[in-house]
């Protein structure tokens, strides 16, 4: 996407504050994070903006608490950390976003940072509501977005709020994230392999059915390959599913065969009887009614590592199990092995994208190289669709 107005470097920032939207959305489990991967990423030019003696408003949204205030959802543990990273004065807002937060803003001196609370917890915030992006644009007199993996959201901190500022930027994280993605666009090769994975078939149909237009193959991995497995009629014991996913599969099987784009689901998979268990490896045949599917098996592994041998791209978009318990993290490192190794061996053009695919490869603790890798996920699929995000349109 051409016509971005980028963050300009020698922009004087003495005295000035600054909205910035990053992406915090990162995994915390019983009040610890799991992954800095996102954090770290937005440290320098935190520090940067810090050095530069702006005044810092950080936005940021954490999971989908739909306008809820949820405690497991609070930014308190990424405020901890970042207190702890950062050369200054920080500060967490946790009110309402009204005359008291404006006055909180107004007394920030230079180079201190203020974060504000899970933008989420407003449900103002999802609807793109105009007054609500007015408030909040009317924080600071600098906009920039450097959040590129939530450009994909009409949210008014993305969206809506460009209006109501004087000025609206993208940041250098959401710079780098385009030009290296359009550079793997541009010169990608054919044959071109999608593997698809995550849960939630439902988000991701209308990248699938872009994706069949340009793809050989289509691999489908994850909790989302149960629905197909259901779809086949397999047992699938108490995997997770979506409801009403067959008439989606049917239409995906339908443009898949038009496109003459293989569709390539498990043939097998690794068991438990729960999401701590052990793994036990099984056909598909002999899944029982208690068992739940955590990971692909050996045999779609050596399926997988055919179809990546003959591709020249690689685009691969959520972890092929449940990756949090090691057990069923065989599937999702053996994956990102083979595409690493072709991808310095073979020169294999290799985009990974999502905030759960990092965290799996970052978990792994294997020393990896791919041609690129995003942190956002349902962004870097529409982008690679060619669609127009509209946290990057208002920024043109
Ligand atoms: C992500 O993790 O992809 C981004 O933070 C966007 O989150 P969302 O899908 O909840 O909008």
């Amino acid at each position: 996407m051409s016509g971005i107005k980028y963050f300009p470097q020698d922009l004087s920032l003495e005295n000035k504050t600054i909205i910035l939207r990053v992406d915090l959305n990162v995994p915390i489990r019983e009040k610890k994070i799991q992954d800095f991967t996102r954090i770290s990423l937005i440290l320098p030019f935190l520090e940067e903006l810090i050095k530069k003696k702006s005044k810092i408003i950080i936005i940021s949204h954490l999971g989908r608490p739909k306008g809820l205030r949820d405690a497991t959802l609070s930014l308190l543990p990424v405020y901890k950390h970042l207190k702890e990273k950062l050369s200054t004065n920080m500060y967490f807002y946790t009110g309402e976003i009204n005359d008291e937060l404006n006055s909180k803003c107004s007394y920030l001196k230079n180079s201190e940072v203020l974060l504000i609370e899970n933008i989420r917890f407003f449900r103002e915030e999802t609807d793109n509501e105009e007054n609500f992006s007015k408030k909040i644009g009317k924080l600071g007199d600098i906009y920039i977005n450097d959040a590129f993996s939530c450009s994909h959201r009409k949210q008014a901190s993305i969206h809506g709020i460009t209006k109501f500022v004087k000025a609206a930027y993208a940041g250098p994280l959401l710079k780098k994230e385009i030009i290296a993605i359009n550079s793997v666009v541009k010169n990608k090769k054919e044959p071109l392999t999608c593997i698809i994975g995550g849960s939630k078939i439902s988000t991701k149909i209308t990248v699938i059915s872009n994706l069949i237009k340009s793809a050989s193959n289509i691999i489908i991995v994850g909790a989302m390959a149960n629905n197909f497995l259901k779809y086949n009629n397999c047992e699938i014991g108490k995997s997770l599913k979506e409801d009403n996913s067959s008439e989606i599969i049917k239409k995906i099987m339908h443009e898949a065969e038009k496109n003459k784009c293989k569709i390539i689901i498990p043939e097998d998979c690794a068991v438990s009887k729960s999401f701590e268990g052990n793994a036990t490896p099984k056909d598909l045949k002999s899944i029982e009614k208690d068992d739940v599917i955590l990971d692909v098996g050996p045999k779609t592994l050596k399926t997988i590592e055919k179809i990546i041998d003959s591709s020249n791209t690689v685009m691969w978009n959520g972890p092929a199990g449940y990756f949090e318990n090691k057990n069923f993290a065989v599937g999702t490192n053996f994956i990102a092995q083979k595409i690493s190794e072709n991808t310095n061996k073979k020169s294999l053009i290799s985009v990974i994208g999502g905030g759960d695919t990092v965290s799996a490869i970052n978990k792994s603790g294997l020393n990896l190289s791919f041609t690129h890798l995003s942190t956002a996920g349902g962004a870097f699929l529409e982008y690679l669709e060619g669609k127009d995000l509209p946290g990057l349109s208002v920024l043109k």
